[in-house]
Formats: C-alpha cells, sequence, structure tokens
C-alpha cells in the first residue's frame, strides 16, 4: 500500500484534497497545482467555494489569474462535499484552530473536517493535519477517530502532522523555500509524508513523532510570543527612562550571534501568535504545569492597546486637549502590514477603548475598506460599524491625533507628517520623515 502511494505521488498522479481554503489552504492548493497534482479543495464557506470558481482571489498570495488557470484546466475543484474524498488519496486539514471566548482550544473545525474524511477514508490514504494544535491532537483525537473504520494506521492509512509555517505576505519567504517539520503516527507515515511535500517544498524535515511535530509549531510561536513581549515591556520601560526603544533595538541588532530581533507595537495580532500559547498553555494545565512566562506575555501583550490608549490621552492632554471629543484618526487596521487581516488585530482593541473613552475616532485602511460590529473583540455588547475614510490633506488637518497602528508600505509616511498636527507612531514607521510640521511621538 505503501509503495503504491508512494509511486502515485512520484508520478503526480495522486490526487490533493485540502479542507479549508483559508490563509493556508489556498496557497497550498496552488503549491501542488504548480507541481503538476491534481487538487480538490473542500470548504464548508459557500462564497469562498464560488469566488474560486470564478477566479477571484479573496488572499494577497494568490493571483487571481492562477485560480482561474487552474479552475479551467480542471486542475482545481473547488467544492463544500466532502464525496471528493472517495477520490482522493491525500487529504489535508488546513481549517481554523481559534480560541474559545475563555482562552481555551476550539477544535471543533478539526473534528467537523477530521469526520468529514472519516466517511471517505479509504486504503491507502495519506491524512496530514496542518492545522495549528496541542501535542497529542493527532494521536488522541484523529487516530481513534480513523481506526474505528477498521483501518491499520501505517499500513492501510498514513496518518501525519504537519505545522502550516506560512507568512502571509511576505514575498522574501514563498511556501517552497519554508522548511516543512512532519511527524507521523508511525515511521511509514513519517516516510510518506515527508514525500509528499518534497514535492512542493525545497525541504522537509522529518521529527520522531505528530507530537514532537506539534510542539515544534507551539514552541516556534509561544517564543515569538515572548520574545515579542519582552519587546513591548522594554518599549515602556526605555519610555521612563527617556531612551528610544528603536535606536536601541537598532543597536542590539548589530550583535551577530546570540540576538533575535524583536519590535514592539500596538499589540499581537493574526490567528496564530496571540491565540497558540493558549494551546500550549491548556495542555500544559492538564498536566499540571503552571506556565508562568506564557502567562506574564499574555498580560504584557494584550495591555499594549490599553497603554497606547492611556499615551494618546498623555499627548492630547500635553496639547491642551481631553481625549473626550477629540478627533482620532488610527491608520492601518490589520493585524500586520500589507495583507488584510484583521483577527485578533490590536487595532480593533485600540478603537474600542478610544470609544469607550469618548473620543471620536475615524480609520483608514486601504486594505479593509469597513469593519463591522462583529470584527471587534467584545462584539456582543458593541455596535461600532465603521468605514475607512479617504486618506486626504482635509482629512488629516481635522485629526487631533493621528495613531499609526499597522504600517502597510502604500503609506506615504512623509506626507502624511507633512498634513497633520500629531502623530502617536507605534511602529516606528515615520523614522525618515524630514522636517514635518507634525510633533511626531514614537512608541
Ligand atoms: N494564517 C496564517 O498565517 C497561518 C500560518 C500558519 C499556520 N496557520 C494555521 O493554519 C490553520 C488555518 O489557518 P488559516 O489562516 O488558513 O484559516 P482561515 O480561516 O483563513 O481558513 C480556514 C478555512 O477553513 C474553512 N473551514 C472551517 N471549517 C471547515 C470544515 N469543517 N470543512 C471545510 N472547511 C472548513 C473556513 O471556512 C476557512 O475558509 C490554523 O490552525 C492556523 O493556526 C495559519
Amino acid at each position: 500500500m505503501l509503495k503504491n502511494l508512494w509511486e502515485k505521488i512520484d508520478e503526480k498522479k495522486a490526487k490533493i484534497a485540502i479542507i479549508g481554503a483559508g490563509y493556508v489552504g489556498l496557497p497550498l492548493a496552488i503549491a501542488f497545482i504548480d507541481e503538476g497534482f491534481r487538487v480538490f479543495i473542500i470548504d464548508i464557506n459557500k462564497d469562498k467555494i464560488s469566488k474560486i470558481l470564478a477566479g477571484e482571489s479573496y488572499i494577497e498570495d494568490v493571483a487571481p489569474e492562477q485560480l482561474k488557470d487552474a479552475v479551467e484546466k480542471g486542475l482545481l475543484t473547488p467544492t463544500t462535499d466532502y464525496c471528493v474524498l472517495k477520490d482522493a488519496d491525500v487529504a489535508i486539514i488546513t481549517v481554523p484552530t481559534p480560541v474559545t471566548r475563555y482562552r481555551e482550544p476550539n477544535l471543533s473545525y478539526i473534528k467537523e473536517a477530521a469526520n468529514g474524511i472519516a466517511q471517505h477514508l479509504h486504503s491507502p490514504m495519506l491524512v496530514s493535519l496542518e492545522s495549528t494544535t496541542y501535542p497529542g491532537t493527532t494521536e488522541e483525537l484523529l487516530l481513534p477517530l480513523f481506526q474505528s473504520k477498521g483501518l491499520e494506521v501505517g499500513k492501510d492509512f498514513f496518518l501525519v502532522f504537519s505545522p502550516e509555517r506560512i507568512n502571509p505576505g511576505d514575498k522574501e519567504h514563498p511556501l517552497k523555500k519554508i522548511t516543512k517539520i512532519v511527524g507521523g503516527i508511525t515511521s511509514n507515515c513519517t516516510e510518506i509524508g515527508c514525500h509528499l511535500y518534497e514535492q512542493i517544498i525545497e525541504q522537509v524535515v522529518p521529527v520522531s513523532n505528530a507530537r514532537t511535530a506539534e510542539m515544534v509549531k507551539l514552541f516556534e510561536n509561544a517564543y515569538r510570543y515572548i520574545n515579542i513581549a519582552f519587546a513591548n515591556e522594554m518599549a515602556i520601560v526605555c519610555r521612563k527612562l527617556g531612551i528610544d526603544i528603536w535606536e536601541v533595538i537598532e543597536g542590539a541588532k548589530t550583535k551577530p550571534f546570540g540576538f533575535q530581533v524583536f519590535y514592539p507595537g500596538p499589540g499581537v495580532g493574526g490567528h496564530c501568535i496571540p491565540v497558540d500559547p493558549h494551546y500550549l498553555r491548556w495542555r500544559l494545565r492538564e498536566v499540571g504545569h503552571n506556565e508562568l512566562l506564557l502567562e506574564i506575555a499574555d498580560t504584557i501583550n494584550m495591555g499594549m492597546p490599553h497603554y497606547i490608549v492611556d499615551l494618546a490621552a498623555d499627548i492630547l492632554n500635553e496639547a491642551g486637549k481631553p481625549l473626550n471629543d477629540s478627533k482620532i484618526l488610527i491608520l492601518g487596521v490589520t493585524y500586520k502590514k500589507d495583507i488584510s487581516d484583521i483577527r485578533e488585530s490590536p487595532a480593533l482593541r485600540l478603537i474600542e477603548q478610544l470609544m469607550e473613552k469618548k473620543a471620536i475616532v475615524y480609520y483608514h485602511d486601504p486594505y479593509k475598506p469597513e469593519l463591522a460590529p462583529t470584527d471587534f473583540p467584545s462584539s456582543k455588547n458593541s455596535n461600532i460599524s465603521l468605514k475607512s475614510i479617504p486618506l486626504n490633506e482635509e482629512t488629516l488637518r481635522q485629526m487631533d491625533l493621528v495613531i499609526l497602528a499597522t504600517d502597510h508600505s502604500c503609506f506615504n509616511y512623509q506626507w502624511i507628517a507633512d498634513n497633520c498636527q500629531l502623530i502617536l507612531d507605534t511602529k516606528n514607521a515615520f523614522k525618515n520623515v524630514n522636517n514635518s510640521d507634525a510633533k511626531i511621538i514614537k512608541l
């Protein structure tokens, strides 16, 4: 069975089914298609399926022409129907793994996807879970479900965890250049899993088992979360000491070893960095370990929007204005630059908290024309609904304060600074601005 599937993959005859057509799933589908594979992409969101069929891309890293071409040539079949799995040799799960409102793992999407696969599991079939999750998920959740279908793992079907590590919008690190980690339930599973990913990725690294692969991903993202918290705390400390944190970081960066750069900001956003540590914390609590470092990091990072609001109040106060009734423009609301993803974006918390203090808040973001009440973290109690306002001289001049929350590359920082009075720059994005009329205060 292993040999059959191996050869099918070698000859690019293996049919790949990807479950979840999002930031991870859609670029992955294109990567397999580019290497000559046929791909089914399954999503419960009918709107996304219709868009793919129409060649409309909703992910920055996938060009509409790529989708159109793939659909027209019959290489990409978008569908909401799990029945296509009957014809698939490989199923890759790329569904969301958010946290509940109590910040605990929400595995409902993985469970739904796994149930869908279980109904069509056949021999030989390779299943890879790519969604980020706590160590043990593949072995404890997926394996028993698949085994209950009477098939033997490592012989009839193969099961691996292979964390997705893409960085949406990052042109320097395309998918094929990001080393892939693969950990299988058995050694056969790991081998065939590596063989699959070697078709699309330059370097594939096997690890001992699925748990280790799951932990690799959480370790990476927890490391990032903790180091960002350190940068954030140092930004607060440096302000108190009258030192420019950005200059300190530039200095520290010159060390050729033992230092990796992380930057402060208005908080931490995205579907991964602020979310994944909670998967780890939940698992650690289960084994009776009190994870102090992650808890402190969370307190610092989640407190950053509040810190920025306090800073805004101080800056306005200096200018003789109260926060109440001041016109504030938030520049950039997505969780990072040059993409449209607003999940967990700290800018949203910033807007909410400024509004709570009765500031009049506007925003401008070319990547996000509208913000609906459900986009906001406390959407249950909120009726905030905003439209991105045009960025022109008149708008800028009317603002009491401009807060740069997301440093999109398309912003003309010199022009912005030339046309407003007061700027709070949480990203050091205005560093190259010269002789502007605006007073620029950096985080
Ligand atoms: N976005 C990133 O930068 C990134 C990077 C690395 C890893 N990850 C991880 O990858 C996983 C997916 O993240 P994403 O950003 O692509 O999420 P996403 O929300 O962009 O995409 C997930 C898709 O899955 C679909 N879906 C949900 N339940 C489904 C089901 N039962 N059957 C079929 N489709 C279903 C959703 O409709 C959605 O289109 C998460 O675990 C995330 O932590 C994300």
